[in-house]
């Protein structure tokens, strides 16, 4: 198997923060991944494309790289089935799908990353998760040492979070993702930006208007080093919600069937002046306020120290503690921002 001692991780965090590995490895297939029992006896860190990952020291863990490729297609009378290997890139899946005219993943247009890391966080955008759309996961679990199929029910997905964020966390590795589309497609047009668009409108329009809106308010990580979002939306119950809509009534809001509420963390951000604050390096994005850039030469621990700063700063004014939802990994692993309360 292809691995490599002392590799530098600039280019695999879209941070572009400077970190290095003592050892990456890069398993190709499920006979690579058998050779990684010991490895991963230790403290290991599964890298995708580094989207959604903050290095905040020096040195990382052992870094596991999975380089699966492939995309295969079947079809029923009713549905498209779609299996792609995880180390393919995820908009790369969603122009492969509708330029073949199989209709669904079109309000996921551009999210940054790979197939693998998408169910991990469930990834979301303008209406739709990826959870609407799979099928099954397969899974290589490394304490069994093969691999096994989760349906979409056993992959327990809530918003940004799913099993692989919680009980099977560093438990193996995902290797497949299978994605079930209905023929009989209909346009999802209700987030906001979207629905200007008319109902007859194709998923090409959907996914070029997605396109447009995200490249207006999020960063090109190539340009600005950035990692999307970086907290959550936090969800908060419905007698907090009723004190802070009676403080702030332009507050956004999105009611969830369990009566709570969830908030939008860039307008929290906004409210308490820290949209373009900066500090050693790193940055509030100037468009949306939800995503921290590295603007010079930031270390990983400034960025962290920026998103402590921003979290104090929004629980001082509404008492709301925003969780990260970018992981930061120190030399030995994750490292877990604490809550305030
Ligand atoms: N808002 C502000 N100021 C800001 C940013 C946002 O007032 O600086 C307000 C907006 O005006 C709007 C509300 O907050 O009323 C929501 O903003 P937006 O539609 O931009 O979405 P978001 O909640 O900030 C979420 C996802 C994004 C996804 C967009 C679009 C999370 C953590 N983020 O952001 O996902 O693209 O919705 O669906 O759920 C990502 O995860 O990396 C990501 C970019």
């Amino acid at each position: 198997m292809k691995s490599h001692q002392q590799y530098s991780l600039e280019k695999n965090n879209s941070f572009a923060i400077i970190a290095t590995t003592p050892i990456i490895y890069f398993p190709k297939d499920d006979q690579e991944l058998k050779l990684l029992t010991r490895v991963t006896q230790g403290s290991f860190y599964i890298l995708g494309e580094g989207s959604n990952t903050l290095f905040v020291e020096d040195i990382t863990p052992v870094i596991i790289k999975p380089e699966f490729l492939g995309i295969s297609v079947s079809e029923t009378n009713e549905y498209y089935e779609v299996s792609a290997a995880c180390s393919e890139n995820w908009h790369d899946l969603v122009c492969f799908c509708i330029n073949k005219g199989i209709n669904g993943l079109e309000n996921l247009a551009l999210i940054p990353g790979s197939v693998g890391a998408a169910p991990v966080q469930n990834i979301g955008a303008y209406g739709v998760e990826i959870a609407d759309f799979i099928e099954s996961v397969t899974w290589f679990d490394f304490g069994k040492n093969k691999s096994q199929q989760l349906t979409n029910a056993q992959c327990q997905f809530e918003y940004r979070n799913s099993i692989f964020k919680q009980h099977l966390k560093n438990k193996g590795i995902i290797t497949h993702v299978t994605l079930r589309f209905t023929k009989n497609w209909r346009a999802k047009l209700n987030y906001q930006g979207l629905n200007r668009l008319s109902e007859s409108c194709s998923a090409v329009d959907i996914m070029n208007t997605v396109i447009g809106l995200r490249n207006s308010k999020l960063p090109d990580p190539k340009i600005i080093p950035n990692a999307g979002s970086f907290f959550k939306n936090p969800v908060v119950c419905a007698d907090q919600f009723m004190l802070l809509k009676d403080r702030y009534p332009e507050l956004p809001f999105y009611p969830q069937d369990n009566g709570s509420v969830k908030l939008a963390a860039g307008w929290l951000i906004e409210k308490a002046e820290l949209k373009g604050y900066q500090l050693n390096g790193a940055a509030v994005h100037d468009k949306q306020a939800l995503v921290l850039t590295n603007i010079g030469s930031a270390k990983g621990d400034n960025i962290k120290d920026l998103a402590i700063y921003v979290q104090k700063t929004v629980f001082e004014l509404f008492e709301i503690s925003l969780q990260p939802e970018v992981r930061m990994i120190a030399k030995h692993g994750e490292v877990i921002l604490k809550e305030i309360n």
